[in-house]
């Protein structure tokens, strides 16, 4: 299998990559923007990954590349949910437009196969745990909103030019190399102000966390098990953790256990944010793929790999 990964260098692209060299060549488009190529380090050593870095924004720059694999994987987008309050062409032009380019360049290059990146933020606010059908709700930012035009392009494209489409929705996805999220923020907080920790919210805030190795290995089994022409996967543990549970975890596991949290307060983060999520993967599991980690398990692990990136050895404690 030829594989094609728009945003291939950044946080899950780069776990996902090194399963896909086990089945074949893998070209990696990225602009660099967020993602690294060292992230690769792992998967080029085998010899299989090219790089290309360009801009998945400008189709005449991606179109030509995509010739000759079987699938294309979209991964890039807006690193962070909360930019869109401040830049609000921000998710048209890296969500809703470098999607339509990813889904253009792989019709014109006749790849048969697509998967898509989405995200339980398509879902908005929910008291109830969401299954694939559940969009009752309409998203509350615009990265939630860029996801839910992308995914309807995705099923366009699959629908009028025959290809096979699979959408993957991610809860929060955390572990090494992760480039954004709640525990990566409060870790860099604490480097910076060993005493106290600012909170974004009141630490009431729960959601459904996903380590990166289950989310790699979870979009390969949704491809696999994909029926043309199109299938919706919602890919994230039962429970949730509570933003609370992630700065007390950050604090304990860090070197400076006697921080204190100072909360600013108010039910969500920043406007957009939703504030409590649950999603339910039971279609993933009833075709046979179970999560390693639950939510609390795949958090407690993320730290715990995040402290050793934020606090290499010589910055720790006693560590000279
Ligand atoms: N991390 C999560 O918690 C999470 C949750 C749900 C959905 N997702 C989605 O999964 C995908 C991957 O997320 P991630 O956490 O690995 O993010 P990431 O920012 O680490 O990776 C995205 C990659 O895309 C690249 N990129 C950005 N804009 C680009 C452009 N215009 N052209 C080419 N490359 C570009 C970046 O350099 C980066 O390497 C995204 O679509 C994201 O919205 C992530």
């Amino acid at each position: 299998m030829r594989s094609f990964v728009v945003g291939g260098a950044g946080f899950i692209g780069s776990h996902l990559v090194e399963l896909l060299v086990d089945r074949g060549p893998v070209t990696v488009f990225d602009d660099l923007s967020v993602g690294r190529a060292a992230f690769l380090e792992l998967a080029s050593a085998t010899g299989r990954v090219r790089l290309i870095e360009g801009d998945a924004r400008d189709l005449d720059a991606l179109a030509p590349h995509v010739a000759d694999h079987d699938v294309v994987v979209h991964l890039s987008a807006n690193p962070e949910a909360r930019r869109g309050l401040v830049d609000t062409r921000l998710d048209l032009e890296q969500g809703t437009i470098a999607t339509y380019n990813a889904l253009e360049a792989a019709r014109r290059a006749g790849v048969g196969k697509f998967v898509f990146a989405s995200s339980g933020t398509v879902y908005g606010e929910s008291e109830d745990a969401c299954a694939e059908e559940d969009l009752g709700r309409l998203p509350i930012s615009l990265y939630g909103a860029s996801k839910l035009a992308g995914e309807a392009m995705v099923s366009a494209f699959a629908h009028c030019f025959d290809s096979c489409a699979t959408i993957v929705r991610f809860g929060n996805v955390v572990g090494p190399r992760g480039t954004h999220g709640a525990a990566l923020d409060f870790l860099r907080k604490l480097r910076d102000d060993p005493h106290e920790l600012e909170v974004l919210g009141d630490g009431e805030q729960a959601k459904p966390y996903v380590h990166v190795t289950d989310c790699a290995a979870g979009i390969l089994f949704a491809l696999d098990h994909t029926t043309p022409p199109l299938e919706v996967f919602n890919l994230a543990p039962s429970d949730t953790t509570s933003v609370r549970q992630i700065a007390e975890t950050c604090i304990r596991l860090s070197p400076y256990p006697d921080a204190v949290i100072r909360y600013t307060g108010g039910e969500r983060g920043w406007r957009g944010d939703v504030a409590r999520s649950k999603m339910r993967s039971d279609k993933l599991r009833e075709r046979g793929f179970s999560l390693r980690h639950s939510s609390d398990e795949a958090m407690k692990r993320a730290v715990d790999e995040l402290v050793a990136e934020v606090f290499p050895p010589r910055r720790r404690k006693g560590g000279g």
